[in-house]
């Protein structure tokens, strides 16, 4: 199945140092255009480890006195169903790193909660949603910021787990199974929906999935199913994670 076509772009920088700055930058410029364009900047953050700097550097000085807060939304790509306080929270990651360090509105925070069950945490996150997005079938986030994991993953879909990867609904629950958490996700329908994503990938350890990914075209992967039409595709690498790209100027 070919992908359809979107606007793919692929940067290497030296370090995760590097990467971050390119995505503070981008969050920077992308609130500042969607503010201007529609009045509010709608962003969705993932969870895991590589965003944690980012995260750090956009409650900076450098970039948080230059970000309209006020018009900012934050939702996440998702959760695992644990208190917001738990150390696995994605919430928890973005708050401790981040939101504690602004004075956003809280009806401008759009946290999964994490604390209910799946199925109930998931019809709750859709309801906020679809009030957001209020008009929109389906919601079309300004900018998202996504992961890799090693077997493909990304947000909370994973290879093999059905729901998450056909359910027509905008938030999706996922039963652990092997996962550990239950968990919460947005889905394709949302992810393929949006005017810009940025995935976010360093290490040696993602490089072989990268090359699956970019290169071998790979659809079983899902990370390799994220290319909203009409919308465009950054992928932020570090030179590990690129290591094994036979085509790195694409
Ligand atoms: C999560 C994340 C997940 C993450 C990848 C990559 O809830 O775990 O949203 O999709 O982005 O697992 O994680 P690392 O950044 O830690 O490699």
């Amino acid at each position: 199945m070919e992908a359809p076509v979107t606007d793919k772009t692929i940067e290497i920088f030296e370090s995760i140092e590097e990467l971050s700055q390119c995505a503070a930058e981008l969050f920077m410029k992308e609130s500042e255009l969607s503010v201007a364009r529609h009045g509010r900047f709608s962003v969705a953050l993932s969870g895991g480890s590589t965003p944690g700097p980012l995260y750090c550097l956009l409650s900076t000085e450098k970039y948080r006195m230059h970000i309209d807060w006020e018009q900012v939304h934050i939702f996440w790509t998702d959760e695992r169903c644990v208190p917001p306080n738990h150390p696995e929270s994605n919430f928890k990651l973005a708050s401790d790193l981040l939101l504690s360090k602004l004075s956003l509105p809280n009806t401008n925070i759009h946290r999964i909660p994490g604390e209910l069950s799946e199925e109930k945490a998931a019809l709750a996150y859709e309801k906020d949603l679809l009030c957001f997005f209020s008009g929109c079938d389906i919601p079309r986030f300004d900018l998202i910021f996504l992961g890799v994991g090693e077997d493909g993953h990304t947000a909370s879909i994973f290879p093999g787990i059905k729901a998450a990867d056909t359910s027509p609904g905008l938030a999706v629950p996922v039963h652990a199974n092997k996962l550990g958490w239950n968990r919460v996700t947005l889905s394709y329908a949302v992810l393929n929906s949006a005017a810009t994503v940025a995935f976010l990938v360093t290490g040696k350890a993602k490089a072989s999935v990268i090359r699956e990914i970019l290169e071998g075209n790979n659809q079983i992967l899902p990370a390799a199913r994220v290319h909203p039409e009409g919308g465009r595709t950054l992928w932020l690498l570090d030179r590990d994670a690129a290591s094994v790209l036979k085509n790195r100027n694409m």
